[in-house]
């Protein structure tokens, strides 16, 4: 038997920009071809038989200092990908959810998401995460508001977590593709005892192959949690 099993996978995207330039193409290609890989990693994981979540940093609350044409895109692949994958949703018995500040986005892109995320509500295999305008300060930030608007004047750790968008919060495997090692705000308040995993690939040259040894190699870890074992 495996040390871990892995319930709750979040992966940070990253290095589309850099697969389109080695390639001579332009950024946006890059995102075209990663979203692809997102289909493949989320069926892979509603497959599995332990991740129960899978969430997938796409958009970030300082990503808005991009060109203003590169958010544009962004912003229309992912209305494309979300009308795109709702067969895949539903075929694979997936459920789509949302978190971030998505008011910031235009009416049609809210729309779009809301209604995916009511469509396949129902699904139970494997719930996928899409963290969109999402940063982890700003997450702890509206929960600990939304406390406050309650009347709390001191809050508990349970509270907060409660308070936080992402269901299930606790993180066991943290990916980073692209060989940056850093957190980049992701989800701040939810690894606290994740276990981390940074690789050089791109991520449009990812695939269910390196996720599968990445599991492997998280399977085998010694999680302490503090404690000793
Ligand atoms: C990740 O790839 C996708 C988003 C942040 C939207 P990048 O666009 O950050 O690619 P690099 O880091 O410039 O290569
Ligand atoms: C993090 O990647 C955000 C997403 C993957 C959506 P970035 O490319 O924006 O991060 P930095 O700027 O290199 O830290
Ligand atoms: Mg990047």
């Amino acid at each position: 038997m495996s040390e871990n099993s892995i319930k709750h996978l979040a992966i940070i995207m990253d290095g589309n920009g850099r697969w389109a330039k080695e390639r001579g193409l332009s950024r946006t290609k890059g995102h075209e071809a990663g979203a692809e890989v997102i289909r493949d990693i989320t069926t892979y994981c509603a497959e599995h038989p332990t991740i129960k979540t899978a969430t997938f940093y796409a958009f970030s609350t300082e990503n808005w200092k991009r060109p203003k044409l590169e958010v544009e895109f962004l912003m229309k692949l992912l209305d494309r990908y979300l009308q795109k994958e709702l067969e895949t949703y539903q075929s694979h018995n997936i459920r789509f959810q949302a978190i971030g500040n998505i008011e910031a986005f235009s009416k049609s892109l809210q729309e779009r998401i809301r209604q995916t995320e009511e469509l396949t509500k129902d699904n139970s295999s494997l719930t996928q995460i899409l963290a969109l305008n999402y940063g982890g300060r700003a997450e702890i930030t509206s929960a600990v508001n939304r406390l406050i608007a309650e009347g709390k004047r001191s809050v508990t750790e349970e509270e907060i977590s409660s308070a936080l968008q992402t269901p299930y919060s606790d993180i066991d495997l943290l990916i980073r593709t692209s060989g940056e090692e850093r957190i980049s705000n992701f989800l701040l308040w939810q690894i606290s005892y994740s276990e981390f995993y940074f690789t050089p690939t791109l991520w449009p040259d990812f695939s269910s192959e390196e996720l599968k040894e990445i599991i492997e190699n998280f399977e085998q870890r010694n999680r302490r949690f503090g404690g000793i074992k």
